[in-house]
């Protein structure tokens, strides 16, 4: 029988952190704020930016937040990064993931300045990552698996991880946390190429499922008694759902849960990690600029 990791509960003992590293610096004059920028009416990333700004307004931060059309262009989110990176007020700016198709992504996040890079997506951030330097940002959904493996009490030292994805936001930066001195694992990155895949998975003690294809891991992929992170959040159609769509991980959750030893559910796994690491990252921002 495996164990759930609840990760509405490990988010609620970040943010409980938090409150208290809040406190002393506002009691130093200082308000951590976050900026939030989406381009774009994308359905899903207007719920993760509404989340994320009332995120900031229960907790007592300052929040911004900025909407440009569709339509806008390379230039006009450009001036608005310029804009927050030159706002005092404002300690971390995040520019929602994927903007639409005429904005080069990769260059508005070098554009923001790496202090205030609470993605931890500049490539100043990624070197830091690399380098085990803790000045640096370390992006929020990786940060907050490696937490959920520790509050669930999964060893990773000495143990075979296996990362399924290597994107820049989630994959590259796990198996970087995950072989780090922190992590101490023994780490291989899977991705679409990967030849024998279930072969590589059944290897692991630990699976981090971060592909984006709905219920791709499967149990004959899994080990008895390993320990799977899901990432996944896919809309998948049910009539019989009310909004017609229910959400569903990258892990096919009954029949994985039935011969892991842990594992997150979707939703209520990673998700709420991802604002509560957020949070975390600003507060370091906002202390890092004035030390
Ligand atoms: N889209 C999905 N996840 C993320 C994230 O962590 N940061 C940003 N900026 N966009 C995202």
């Amino acid at each position: 029988m495996s164990k759930i990791i609840d990760g509405k509960a490990v988010a609620e003992k970040v943010l409980a952190e938090c409150v208290d590293e809040i406190q002393q610096l506002k009691n130093n004059g200082v308000t951590p704020g976050l900026a939030v920028v989406l381009v774009g009416e994308d359905p899903a990333s207007k719920v993760y930016v509404g989340s994320k700004v009332r995120k900031c307004a229960e907790l007592g931060l300052h929040s911004r937040k900025i909407e440009l059309p569709a339509d806008a262009s390379q230039a006009d989110v450009l001036a608005v990064v310029q804009e927050l990176n030159e706002d005092p007020l404002i300690h971390g700016i995040l520019v929602q993931s994927p903007p639409p198709p005429q904005i080069d992504e990769d260059a508005i996040v070098k554009a923001i300045d790496p202090a205030k890079d609470v993605d931890g997506f500049h490539p100043e951030n990624v070197a830091k990552l690399a380098l085990e330097d803790a000045s640096g940002f370390v992006p929020c959904t990786p940060s907050g698996c490696m937490r959920l493996l520790k509050e669930a009490g999964v060893e990773t030292s000495g143990a075979e991880a296996v990362v399924i994805g290597r994107s820049m936001i989630v994959g590259k930066p796990m198996a970087l946390l995950l072989m780090s001195k922190q992590g101490n694992a023994t780490v291989t990155v899977a991705h679409s190429r990967t030849k024998e895949l279930a072969e590589v998975c059944r290897r692991a003690d630990i699976i981090v499922a971060a592909i984006g294809m709905p219920e791709f891991v499967t149990a004959d992929m899994v080990k008895e008694g390993a320990a799977v992170i899901d990432v996944g959040i896919n809309r998948v159609e049910d009539p019989s759902a009310k909004r017609g769509y229910r959400l569903v991980g990258d892990v096919a959750y009954d029949e994985v849960a039935a011969k892991c030893s842990a594992i997150t559910p979707v939703p209520g796994g990673v998700g709420p990690m991802t604002i509560a690491m957020l949070i975390s990252n600003t507060i370091k921002a906002a202390r890092q600029s004035v030390s």
